[in-house]
This record gives structure tokens, C-alpha cells and sequence, in this order.
């Protein structure tokens, strides 16, 4: 094959995702694969991101409430098993303590996330939630607090919970079950998803980049149930090895890689309010920077009383836990203006196509 043709020919697979927003699966495939386009491909991200929503950056307040959790993924260092964990809980005071202080800061939205720990039974979380919904009628309420029954997912959002993030951590059920015990099936967890969207929630699906077993093919399935899910939200990180896990012996997923797919999500979800994680941040010191120019438009500075962050452990060397993580959403602030974007402390809802809302006053 001529080479030349073959350059043209995928440099315009990139021009084609982002005129059309989508690709075949082998296209996909291929583009996943390939390094050689990062840079036109983070500079259409960009443009698409500029487009709908200019330079802003939306902050979210991330308040690690629990880090007890009932169940086993075979990533996480928070993970019933792993015992050397010390497990904290926050009361009602210094949750709603967290959200005093971020709306001081000028956060907007209050991401409440937790292990699933059954401590926080459904009436405490709503009692919690309608709490803070009578104290900051102006804001947003995310829960990020697992895997739920429909009749829970309504009670929370009756109580005036908004939004919900629930990453599917893998679309493909054999990947699922690598990556889980038996007990748990991707298709609750997708289940779980629709039923939130249903609800009325604005809905937050993702994935993890480079955990053991995930193959191109998986990811391209990925893209395809986010389609058919059309989330408000879109997380994706590296996944990042913890030592006390049953994975600690594989190796972290890729940061260029992980790059390379949020600019594909920009393109192929264009309105998608997509945050440049901590996991990013940790994997390279620039990470959330560089995540903001290949088309990530959200960053989720953490709330937590500084005394738990380091608890709240996930994967090995979070960032942002040590003395000097009282001073995290100033920091983060400079970055994100350093990189050329804006932060804006509105509610930040994710915008919709025109045609969407068509019929609205
Ligand atoms: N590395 C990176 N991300 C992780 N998560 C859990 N464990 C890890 C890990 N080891 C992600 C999962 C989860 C989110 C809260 O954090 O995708 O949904
Ligand atoms: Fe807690 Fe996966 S270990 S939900």
C-alpha cells in the first residue's frame, strides 16, 4: 500500500469523526490504535469543544463522604477486602459543612460520592440531599454512590438529588467479568443506567483506559453503549494500579491513550460535559491541563475534609492529599486559566443540540 494514501486516508478518518460525530468500527478501531493523529485530533477536539462551549470550564465540588464499600472490583483500593484501609464515614454536619464552605468558593454543583456502604441507607441519603437541596436551591446535587435499586434512585431524586454518576467501567460482559467478582453483572450496572436516565436524572456513564484485559474492540463497544445511553456526562481515566488489589501487579493504563479517547468522546459527543480527571492529573503532572485542550470541559476539585482525602484511595499516589490540598481549588483554578480556558461557577448543565429544544420557552 502506498503510504501516502494510507496518511491521507486516516487523516481524514479524523475529519470524518469530526464532521460526522461517528465512524465505523473499523475505523474506530484503527484510529484508537494510532498515535500518529493526536494532534490534529486534539485540535478538532478542540474546535468542537470551543464551538459549543467556548473556553469554560465548570467545577464541580467532589465531597469523598464514606469510604466503606460492600463490594470487591478487583481495581479498587477501596475494596471490602483490602483491610488495610482505614475506613471513615462524615457525618451529616461535615457533609453539608463541605458544601457550605465550596459555596463560599462559588461552587455550583456538590458531587456526593462514596463507597456502597450501607450505612447510608436510602433515608439517610435523602435526608442528607433534601438538606442540602433546602440550603443551596441554586445548585446542582450529584450522587455517585453505586449500584441502587429503581425505587432508591427515585427517593434520592424526589428528595432533590439531579444528577447521577455511574461509570459502566466496561460495556463488554466478559470484560465486565474480568474485572469484577460473579456477584456483580455488567448488565445491573447498565440496568442501573437506564433507569436513572428514565428518572430524570442527568446521567454520568465512562470508563477506566488500559485495565487488565480491556482489548480496542472492547472500547469501540464502549462508545457504542454511550450512544445508546447518550449520557450528560463522560468519565474516563487511566486506570491506576493499587497496590492492595488483586491487580497490583498490572500496569497502569496509558495517559497518551486515554488523551486520544477523550478527544474521540469530544467528537462523538460534542455536547458531553466531560471532566479532566484526577486519575489524569495523577498519571502526569500537566494530565487535567492537557486534558482541557484535547476536549475536556469539567474538573472536579475535591472537597473532602484534607484528613480523609488520603483515605480515599482508589489507586496508588492520588494527588491533592497532602498538607497542601486545602489550597486544591485555587491551584486548580491557575491551571485550568494557565492552559487558556476560564473557569465559570454557574450550574453548568450540559448544553443540547437546537433541535433539541425545539418547543421550549
Ligand atoms: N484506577 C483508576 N480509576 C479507578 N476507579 C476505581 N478504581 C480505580 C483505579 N484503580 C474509578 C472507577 C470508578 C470511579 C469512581 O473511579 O471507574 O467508577
Ligand atoms: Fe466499591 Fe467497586 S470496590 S464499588
Amino acid at each position: 500500500m502506498n503510504t501516502e494514501n494510507t496518511l491521507k486516508g486516516s487523516e481524514e478518518t479524523v475529519r470524518r469523526l469530526a464532521r460526522e460525530g461517528d465512524l465505523p468500527d473499523k475505523e474506530l478501531a484503527a484510529l484508537i490504535e494510532t498515535d500518529e493523529y493526536d494532534e490534529l485530533l486534539f485540535r478538532l477536539a478542540d474546535e468542537r469543544r470551543r464551538e459549543i462551549y467556548g473556553t469554560d470550564v465548570y467545577i464541580r465540588g467532589l465531597i469523598e463522604f464514606s469510604n466503606y464499600c460492600r463490594n470487591n472490583c478487583y481495581y479498587c483500593g477501596i475494596r471490602l477486602d483490602n483491610s488495610l484501609v482505614d475506613r471513615y464515614r462524615l457525618t451529616r454536619e461535615e457533609i453539608l459543612e463541605c458544601c457550605r464552605e465550596g459555596y463560599a468558593l462559588g461552587y455550583r454543583t456538590f458531587v456526593l460520592q462514596s463507597g456502597e456502604d450501607g450505612y447510608y441507607t436510602d433515608a439517610r441519603i435523602c435526608e442528607i440531599v433534601r438538606e442540602i437541596r433546602e440550603g443551596y436551591p441554586d445548585c446542582a446535587i450529584t450522587l455517585s454512590i453505586g449500584e441502587k435499586s429503581r425505587e432508591s434512585y427515585e427517593a434520592f431524586f424526589e428528595a432533590g438529588a439531579n444528577r447521577y454518576l455511574l461509570r459502566h467501567e466496561t460495556a463488554d460482559p466478559e470484560h465486565y467479568g474480568r474485572l469484577h467478582p460473579s456477584v456483580m453483572s455488567g448488565e445491573n450496572r447498565k440496568r442501573c443506567l437506564f433507569d436513572l436516565k428514565e428518572i430524570g436524572y442527568q446521567v454520568g456513564a465512562g470508563f477506566m483506559v488500559g485495565t487488565p484485559y480491556q482489548t480496542t474492540g472492547n472500547l469501540v463497544s464502549d462508545f457504542r453503549f454511550m450512544q445508546e445511553l447518550g449520557p450528560d456526562m463522560i468519565g474516563i481515566g487511566p486506570y491506576l494500579t493499587h497496590e492492595h488489589t488483586p491487580f497490583r501487579d498490572y500496569p497502569n493504563g496509558s495517559f497518551k491513550l486515554t488523551l486520544r479517547l477523550l478527544a474521540i468522546t469530544r467528537l462523538m459527543f460534542p455536547y458531553a460535559l466531560i471532566p479532566a480527571t484526577t486519575a489524569l492529573g495523577t498519571i502526569d503532572p500537566t494530565g487535567r491541563e492537557k486534558g482541557l485542550k484535547a476536549g475536556c470541559n469539567v474538573v472536579m476539585p475535591n472537597l473532602s475534609p484534607v484528613r480523609f482525602r488520603k483515605l480515599y484511595e482508589l489507586y496508588d499516589n492520588k494527588i491533592c492529599t497532602g498538607e497542601e490540598a486545602a489550597q486544591c481549588v485555587g491551584c486548580l483554578e491557575m491551571r485550568v486559566k494557565n492552559a487558556g480556558y476560564r473557569i465559570v461557577t454557574d450550574i453548568g448543565n450540559a448544553k443540547r443540540p437546537p433541535r433539541d429544544r425545539e418547543g421550549e420557552r
